[in-house]
């Protein structure tokens, strides 16, 4: 892969940025265009400048298996392609860094002409107990969130609470979602209380699905322990789907 870092350093000490600016999109634009880097070009199906905005701007990581140099949506994919078939009327997430699978899902429903996301974060951050922020940065607490979301015109397809998820079913109990995705406080604790509060929201048929089903150990190297696979291995049904990869998450799907 190349690395553009001593470029950019050099156009800076001579005030070329600008110029460097211009020759970096030329030279994205005629990937985008296949005429050269065809190793950058992962798929025909998608865009991969959609994809490179959907990982960068939205903060898709490994977890996710997201790579935002070739615009890979990894997990993201999943969640896409279930909810273009599924045809979802609303949606629910629970959970997220910087909005990437929210805006995944999100894309999914502006393409489908159907569906809705629902969104929950507290906006968390490092001010918070150990036990309770889990990765979240306190971004949504800083974001105008619409601006964010209008980067790829999803502005509209989704609604932010700036709140817990046990706050929310407080707040709206009778919600109904085909599909749900868990991704908050991944104590054994929290994603059973998640489980617990939204299964019934769930209609008949819909999907639950759960990030880092197979991660083990300290988030972090701190205190708090990640109880996700835990609860995904007491879980007894047998329509449960596992996706052991990547070691560092997983993804767990469960159909009701
Ligand atoms: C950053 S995500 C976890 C990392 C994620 N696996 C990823 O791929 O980036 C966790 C988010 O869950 C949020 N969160 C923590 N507890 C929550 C709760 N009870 N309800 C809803 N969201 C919660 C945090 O604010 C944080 O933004």
């Amino acid at each position: 892969m190349k690395d553009f870092t001593f470029f950019k350093k050099q156009a800076e000490k001579f005030h070329l940025l600008r110029l460097y600016n211009f020759l970096k999109n030329i030279r994205e634009t005629l990937i985008d265009w296949r005429l050269t880097e065809k190793k950058r070009q992962e798929s025909i199906l998608l865009s991969r400048r959609v994809g490179r905005l959907l990982v960068s701007h939205f903060t898709g990581d490994k977890s996710q298996l997201a790579d935002d140099r070739k615009g890979f949506l990894g997990f993201g994919l999943i969640h896409y392609a279930l909810i273009r078939n599924i045809k979802p009327k609303r949606v629910l997430c629970i959970g997220s860094k910087g909005g990437f699978i929210p805006a995944v899902c999100a894309l999914a429903c502006k393409d489908n002409h159907l569906g809705y996301v629902d969104f929950i974060d507290p906006g968390y951050g490092p001010e918070q107990p150990e036990d309770k922020y889990w990765g979240g940065t306190g971004f949504w607490r800083e974001k105008d969130v619409a601006k964010h979301f209008s980067k790829l015109n999803l502005q509209d397809w989704l609604t932010h609470y700036l709140m817990t998820s046990a706050e929310f079913k407080k707040n709206y109990p009778q919600c109904l979602y085909d599909y749900i995705y868990v991704d908050g406080d991944h104590s054994y604790e929290g994603v059973k209380l998640d489980y617990n509060l939204f299964w019934p929201n769930l209609i008949e048929g819909g999907l639950m699905v759960f990030h880092d089903v197979i991660v083990k150990g300290f988030f972090e190297q701190g205190k708090c322990k990640y109880g996700v696979y835990k609860f995904w291995e007491e879980l007894n049904n047998r329509h449960k789907i596992t996706f052991p990869f990547p070691k560092n998450s997983g993804l767990g799907i469960l159909q009701k």
